[in-house]
């Protein structure tokens, strides 16, 4: 018999069960619904909307299921449906006709909202705790190599150099945002909305504050309907872990891509890569690939929980269950690569020499080279035009600029000295490079300090 068998005169067809039981992924909230239920159990007793003695059993009974699903004793059954009555049938089943009260005032509808927001909550503060253990270790390279010149990239073309600090450093930022958008979400989904029964409220004096307390919730919603009918919480998670995926994603490509043996910016731990079954010398960086692979999966959930979403009149409709896969998949997926990526960035070797050579090809110094002709008073459009000319020439004699002599120089303009020399040298564009935000080491210090405190900081 179910729950809710009231008015029903034949039993559930079996494909029906199977199709809709979510106890199969739901199972996995059974501490927040146990939780949720004892102050809920608890608030009822002392409100004297159930008797104290049934509440108090209650609790006990809830307590004891608690110790057994986290001691993996309890075999869920799928014809329960779903977490929520699998545990008030085993309550009953336990304490006798005292579980019968517990679900006074309260629908499976406020109970679902709130068991995913509690799970919500957690996930999000752990993976605030993951973007910091990356921040630290990004902070770690970056603090190494506030003077590892590399080549910093426009259209993958060598643009101008930079230092291997400045770069890690742009990834800090990415990440300080990703932890800021989990503090977000953590925050959408901090609001206690037990109270707002199947979708009108409810008729008994329930201390919603209380059980919000209780719970660790900083508010209560205002609106029963919306109570039950948002998502908006799950969402924000999806999306804040979808552009942190996006962010892991992009590291994951530079990484390969200055794996290669074209690049050679860096090595990969051998207990991070993996080989081929055939070609013996293959050391392939499939960790990043398959970090980028995820990514995919990860906006497919958060488009899929967008579409289910779309097109629900208020308030709860069974649609919505389908929040729940979607979400466990993207924080199993987040927390796996977070976990991976960053274990593997620790172990990845830089090869300083190979980044500081592959800095000076490509004509990185040219930009600072028209900047010289205007510190020496031509106008930068003039100067621009100078030194594409002698772009074009040392493409033709296969030279860099610095290979030029101060006479060849002096041929294409009279304002070059020999302090050129100095000038264009790959050290000198980076130092030379000190506004807040750019790559010289003073300012990437202080970048790296100001991170450091704003990680302390909240
Ligand atoms: N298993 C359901 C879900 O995940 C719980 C709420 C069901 N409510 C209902 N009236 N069918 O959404």
């Amino acid at each position: 018999m179910k729950l809710w068998g009231g008015r029903f005169e034949k039993a559930t067809d079996g494909l029906v069960d199977d199709f809709h039981s979510s106890i199969s992924f739901d199972k996995r909230l059974f501490e927040q619904d146990i939780t949720g239920s004892i102050a809920h159990a608890t608030m009822l007793g002392e409100e004297g909307i159930i008797p104290a003695e049934d509440a108090a059993k209650i609790v006990e009974g809830l307590k004891g299921i608690l110790e057994d699903a986290r001691a993996g004793k309890i075999e869920w059954m799928v014809d329960a449906e779903d977490i929520h009555m699998n545990v008030e049938t085993l309550l009953t089943q336990r304490i006798g006709d005292a579980g019968k009260r517990l679900h006074t005032g309260r629908s499976r509808n406020d109970q679902v909202a709130l068991d995913t927001r509690m799970y919500a909550k957690a996930a999000c503060r752990e993976t605030e705790a993951m973007l910091e253990e990356l921040l630290g270790a990004l902070l770690d390279i970056a603090q190494d190599n506030l003077h590892t010149i590399m080549p910093g990239y426009t259209h993958m073309q060598k643009a101008q150099p930079i230092t291997l600090a400045h770069h890690m450093m742009a990834y800090v930022q990415m990440f300080l945002r990703d932890r800021n958008r989990f503090s977000n979400a953590y925050k959408a989904a901090d609001v206690m909305v037990l109270g707002s029964g199947a979708l009108a409220g409810t008729t008994y004096p329930l201390n919603r504050e209380r059980v919000a307390d209780l719970l660790g919730f900083s508010r209560i919603s205002d609106n029963s309907l919306d109570g039950v009918a948002d998502r908006d919480y799950m969402l924000d998670y999806l999306s804040a872990a979808s552009i942190c995926m996006m962010h892991l994603s992009r590291f994951c490509e530079e990484l390969i891509l200055w794996n290669t043996n074209e690049f050679r910016f860096v090595e990969m731990d051998d207990a991070f890569a993996t080989g081929s079954s055939i070609m013996p010398q293959k050391k392939n960086p499939d960790v990043a690939e398959l970090i980028r692979g995820k990514t995919g999966r990860v906006y497919g959930h958060l488009m899929g929980l967008l579409t289910v979403m779309k097109g629900l009149p208020l308030a709860y409709n069974k649609d919505m269950q389908e929040d729940k896969e979607a979400f466990f998949d993207t924080r199993d997926t987040l927390v796996k690569g977070l976990t991976v990526f960053t274990a593997m960035l620790k172990t990845v070797t830089f090869r300083k020499d190979v980044m500081e050579r592959g800095a000076s090809g490509g004509f990185t110094n040219a930009t600072d080279c028209a900047d010289y002709l205007v510190k020496k008073g031509v106008a930068f459009r003039d100067a621009h035009k100078v030194v594409g000319e002698l772009v074009a020439h040392c493409l033709n004699e296969n030279k860099a600029l610095l290979d030029l002599t101060l006479e060849e120089l002096k041929q294409f303009h009279p304002a070059f000295e020999q302090d050129v020399f100095d000038d264009l040298s790959m050290i000198s564009c980076v130092e030379k490079r000190k506004i807040p935000g750019a790559p010289a080491p003073e300012m990437v210090q202080r970048a790296i300090d100001a991170a450091k405190a704003a990680l302390k900081k909240d």
